[in-house]
């Protein structure tokens, strides 16, 4: 048996900046994957049709999330633009008819998002793509043969799903054509809103709500100064929100040691919120200051970046062409 790396495979949709919740929640597990395993990382464009959007913006919206990617620690042969990659389209097409309406249409993504657009407008449009997205993120991930696909517990529904059609596929076919993909659940941590503890950082809740990850020294700094700490009156012995996120940003910026020694005056009851803050701002900005030097520098040379970023999808797209040579082979379709 020879010695292959696994393969992964995670995607990711260019909207919203990239803040610390997302980098910590994903994108740094993803920089780290790179170097176990062989990955492969998307920016799902077509996704991002499936609810309202702009189309002056999109494109712009990909360039800068890839940007922010490549400035992150993510390696650009590892990543590729979905629309550059048409045979998702295609394979979605066709596992749309490995996939059942009902189980589509129960998808707690798909309710959330359809409740989401009749709140914002009077005249909701639910799209039918909008029902469709998990078929394409199956068709994501199954057209390179994943076996591991990291994300978030959020979607656990979608990585079944994917799963199901794998099995639904391979058992029409009569072989074991696609392997069965399994997530990866990273040790995620539950990184919140500093301005309102109780709910998740998130680009949608406004500026307050999130720090960017590319923002100057200054502007973190302010930031977390102002984190909110207490939250309504104290409970004995329970820690408030705001304070629980403080450590919990600790941690995920790697910042054992002071973590350990702040815990301690935590439990001895002498910790001073301003030296947590301090150290926390500390952590953020060790990253941040590299991750924004790098960023300046590939918007020095955007073209460089798109040219690399485009040949990149173009070998990344051999693997998805080979995937539905076979496919419609297997299907009884015809092959060009
Ligand atoms: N649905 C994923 C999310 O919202 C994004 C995504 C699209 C994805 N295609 C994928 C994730 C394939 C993993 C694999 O986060």
């Amino acid at each position: 048996m020879e010695n292959k790396r696994k393969q992964v495979l995670s995607a990711i949709q260019p909207t919203g900046v990239l803040h610390f919740g997302r980098y910590f929640g994903a994108i740094s597990n993803w920089v780290r994957l790179q170097q176990e395993y062989d990955c492969i990382y998307g920016v799902v464009d077509y996704h991002a049709m499936t609810m309202p959007f702009n189309p002056k913006k999109l494109r712009e919206q990909s360039w800068d999330l890839i940007i922010n990617l490549i400035a992150a620690g993510i390696k650009p042969e590892n990543l590729f633009v979905q629309s550059l990659i048409p045979e998702h389209a295609e394979l979605c097409w066709i596992f749309n008819c490995f996939t059942s309406y009902g189980q589509l249409s129960r998808m707690t993504q798909f309710k959330d998002k359809s409740k989401q657009n009749q709140e914002n407008a009077e005249d909701a449009f639910i799209s039918a793509g909008l029902l469709d997205y998990p078929v394409l993120q199956a068709a994501d991930i199954l057209i390179y043969r994943a076996d591991y696909v990291p994300v978030g517990k959020d979607q656990e529904q979608h990585l079944e799903l994917s799963r199901n059609i794998a099995q639904r596929f391979n058992a029409q076919v009569g072989k074991e054509y696609f392997v069965l993909p399994e997530p990866l659940w990273a040790e995620i941590p539950k990184v919140m809103s500093t301005a309102e503890p109780t709910r998740k950082m998130s680009a949608s809740l406004g500026e307050k709500h999130n720090i960017d990850l590319f923002a100057d020294e200054a502007r973190i700094r302010k930031q977390i100064a102002s984190a909110v700490t207490d939250t309504g009156p104290a409970q004995e012995g329970v820690m408030s929100a705001g304070v629980e996120n403080l450590f919990a940003l600790l941690r995920a910026a790697g910042r054992m040691e002071a973590h350990e020694a702040l815990m301690e005056n935590y439990r001895s009851g002498t910790l001073k919120y301003v030296d947590l803050k301090e150290a926390v701002a500390e952590g953020l900005v060790a990253i941040s200051n590299p991750a924004r030097a790098r960023r300046a520098e590939l918007l020095s040379d955007k073209k460089a970046v798109k040219e690399q970023v485009k040949a990149s999808s173009a070998r990344i797209r051999e693997q998805a062409r080979q995937t539905v040579r076979e496919v419609k082979e297997l299907c009884g379709l015809m092959n060009v």
